[in-house]
């Protein structure tokens, strides 16, 4: 596999910004996208990765450049919304509505893997898309949550997509297994601001382009404490909070902050899709391993003791409908 090129699937969210920022062209009638390099020939590319000329991608130094342009863009756009109301309702509503469209992407793809029932993709995605909305739609009442969010966006908008991915996942999960409706806004609350202590870190650790150093390293660490600091003191809920504290927690007392193992129901299932999601969704430092790998990883900490097996299986299940390694 070629490290230096990241492949973008057609109709991915990103590729609007990567038009804006001049990034790629279009065929005369839009039927394919190719990247481009400024002044660098679209053919060379195309032949240099022997790629279908539906394929777009984009240099890996140019990805991570791309990143910084798009923060920045987000948050100069963030700034004006911001500037127009009080509390940003309707702005942090349209950045999780982009976020939701996005995420049910990647599960369309993943639904996908199902050979069951391919044809049910469609229905149960509009389903799940329909709850997260409704019961995202209930946490806009929360200034808090509303707040924390946007900091999230402003901070890194790669942490906010994940967080969104990850309360989504646990939806799915959720829904598969037939967890009360009430309980799945506490439960959306905990995923999508799981991470919020990262805003707290250096910004050099958090939009960090290449391998963590081992400083980086040390101050990511910090984030679950940060987290439930912000949320213990904000939400009546004690699960939100300690999911934030709990999800680099392992069974087995190998993870961080503390060490512990005996971890709260939805800190397990947080932290297991934490470390599926960073395998699924890419990174600027390495290529994704994609979902059959990320599945591989979670069974094997299940066999090591690090996440429960059944949820581990009953995650899997409710995404793919069968165990599948
Ligand atoms: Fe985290
Ligand atoms: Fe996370």
């Amino acid at each position: 596999m070629n490290y230096d090129f990241k492949e973008i699937k057609k109709g991915e969210k990103h590729l609007e910004a990567y038009t804006f920022l001049d990034l790629y062209t279009t065929s005369d009638g839009e039927s394919f996208q190719l990247y481009k390099k400024a002044g660098m020939r679209i053919e060379g590319i195309r032949e240099a990765q022997d790629r279908l000329p539906s394929s777009l991608y984009i240099k890996r130094d140019d990805a991570i450049r791309e990143v910084r342009m798009l923060q920045q863009e987000m948050n100069n756009e963030l700034d004006r919304l911001m500037g127009q109301e009080s509390p940003p309702v309707e702005s942090t509503r349209v950045l999780i509505e982009d976020a939701i469209e996005v995420a049910a992407d990647g599960l369309k793809e993943l639904f996908q893997l199902n050979e069951k029932a391919p044809e049910k993709t469609a229905e149960v995605l509009g389903g799940i898309k329909n709850i997260t909305e409704s019961v995202v739609s209930k946490c806009f009442d929360d200034r808090i949550f509303l707040e924390n969010m946007l900091t999230v966006a402003r901070t890194d908008f790669n942490t906010f997509q994940h967080s969104i991915q990850v309360a989504m996942y646990a939806m799915v999960y959720s829904m598969h297994q037939g967890i009360v409706f009430r309980e799945l806004q506490p439960l959306v609350l905990a995923a999508m601001m799981h991470d919020i202590g990262v805003v707290f870190l250096p910004e050099k650790t958090v939009q960090s382009t290449s391998k963590f150093s081992k400083d980086d390293y040390e101050q990511m660490q910090r984030h679950p404490k940060l987290g439930h600091e912000v949320l213990r003191d904000a939400f009546d809920d004690p699960r939100i909070a300690r999911v934030s504290l709990e999800h680099h927690e392992r069974l087995d007392g190998s993870g961080y902050p503390i060490g512990h193992n005996v971890l709260h129901e939805w800190s397990q299932l947080v932290g297991m899709i934490e470390v599926f999601d960073g395998m699924v969704g890419w990174r600027s430092y390495r290529a994704a391993p994609g979902p059959i790998e990320a599945i591989k990883v979670l069974v094997k900490m299940a066999n090591n003791g690090e996440v429960s097996k059944p949820l581990v299986d009953a995650f899997c299940t409710s995404l793919v409908g069968k165990m599948i390694v």
